[in-house]
């Protein structure tokens, strides 16, 4: 956690060509040249590169190649969303560090940001390849007054804000598969593992968990997975901003949190139906040793998926892997899951 003097400071820095004077700064932040110059030597201690001139004032060199809270800080324009940022260069997992945040009484809208994961949790209790500094995962800690039926929902309107996010840094507009693995053509770009802590009527807190492949190279990946992983990287072939994809995901997340909020479930359903083209497809869906097999009929109003089989019956989904035809019914797609088998 850090005071936000630092990240301010840093965003005056980016924003400007010139040199920044020490009276410019301590005018719009209401603060000391002394405590300028101590924040200047927090920043160049994380790794800054910060040029100053007693006549003329401050200049940003270079930044470090690592994530610094403050650069997340610096430009973020949310309310509440990442606005108190806990950044971790290496712990086993940012939703188990959530979790624990949460336990200990961590506010709504508290995001963790880790460089690397040594136990990076996937769904289905699968491992979650975290590298480190070249891709994202983080943790927002919720406490949404809804019942848990609602939880689904959440993680819908998540796969929603990273789309859009990835969107509007990359131009390039992945799928979703669901209820919340990001494509790219058919390859994992990223995921979203949703925790909770409730009690039968009440959600005590959320963790909404976000790993999404950002400048990994597809040798990095570990040959199991390496046909059917990919990273904005390996398919724009530029390295992509952590940082301002980060920004962007949270402000994203707000907009779309927001509207959960609000009980706008019939926006979020709506998006997500445009964005993952499911409606009307062929699906198999394995969840915890059975096999839904049918026509995808919609997301209903909590977010589960409506499955009519070919009996007629119709089951709803909340959880699972689904497996689904994306082309149409008279060309045959294989569809690989993240285990490798081809449906
Ligand atoms: C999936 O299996 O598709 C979900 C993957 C979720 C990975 C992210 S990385 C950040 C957060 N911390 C974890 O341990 N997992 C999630």
């Amino acid at each position: 956690m850090t005071s936000d003097a630092p990240g301010r400071i840093l965003e005056m820095l980016r924003n400007r060509q010139a040199r920044l004077s020490g009276a410019e700064i301590s005018k719009v932040l209401g603060i000391s040249r002394s405590a300028i110059w101590k924040h200047i030597r927090a920043l160049r201690r994380e790794g800054y590169q910060i040029e100053a001139k007693p006549a003329s004032g401050y200049r940003l060199i270079a930044a470090p190649s690592h994530l610094t809270a403050w650069e997340i800080q610096a430009g973020l324009e949310t309310e509440e969303i990442g606005t108190k940022t806990h950044l971790f260069s290496n712990v086993d997992s940012s939703n188990t560090v959530a979790f624990q945040l949460a336990l200990k009484g961590a506010s709504e809208g508290e995001v963790v940001v880790v460089d690397s994961q040594t136990a990076g949790k996937g769904r289905m209790g699968r491992r979650w390849e975290s590298p480190t500094g070249v891709n994202i995962y983080l943790s927002i800690i919720l406490r949404p007054l809804f019942p848990p039926s609602k939880i689904p929902l959440i993680t819908l309107m998540t796969a929603i804000a990273c789309v859009e996010a990835i969107e509007e840094v990359t131009q390039m507009l992945p799928a979703i598969k669901w209820p919340n693995d990001l494509l790219l053509g058919e390859k994992k770009l990223g995921g979203i593992l949703t925790e909770a802590d409730m009690e039968m009527d009440r959600i005590n807190f959320v963790i909404v968990g976000i790993g999404i492949n950002v400048n990994m190279r597809s040798s990095a990946f570990p040959p199991s997975i390496r046909d059917t992983a990919t990273s904005l990287r390996e398919a724009l072939g530029r390295q992509v901003s952590r940082v301002l994809l980060i920004q962007v995901l949270l402000r994203k997340f707000e907009q779309w949190y927001t509207r959960f909020k609000e009980g706008r479930g019939e926006a979020i359903k709506g998006r997500w139906e445009e964005l993952a083209r499911i409606r009307g497809k062929e699906v198999t869906i394995d969840f915890m040793g059975e096999t839904v097999q049918g026509h995808a009929l919609e997301i209903d109003a909590d977010g589960a998926l409506l499955v009519q089989e070919a009996g007629g019956e119709v089951k709803r989904i909340v959880a699972g892997d689904v497996h689904v035809s994306l082309l149409p019914a008279n060309r045959h797609h294989l569809f690989e899951d993240d285990t490798g088998v081809f449906f």
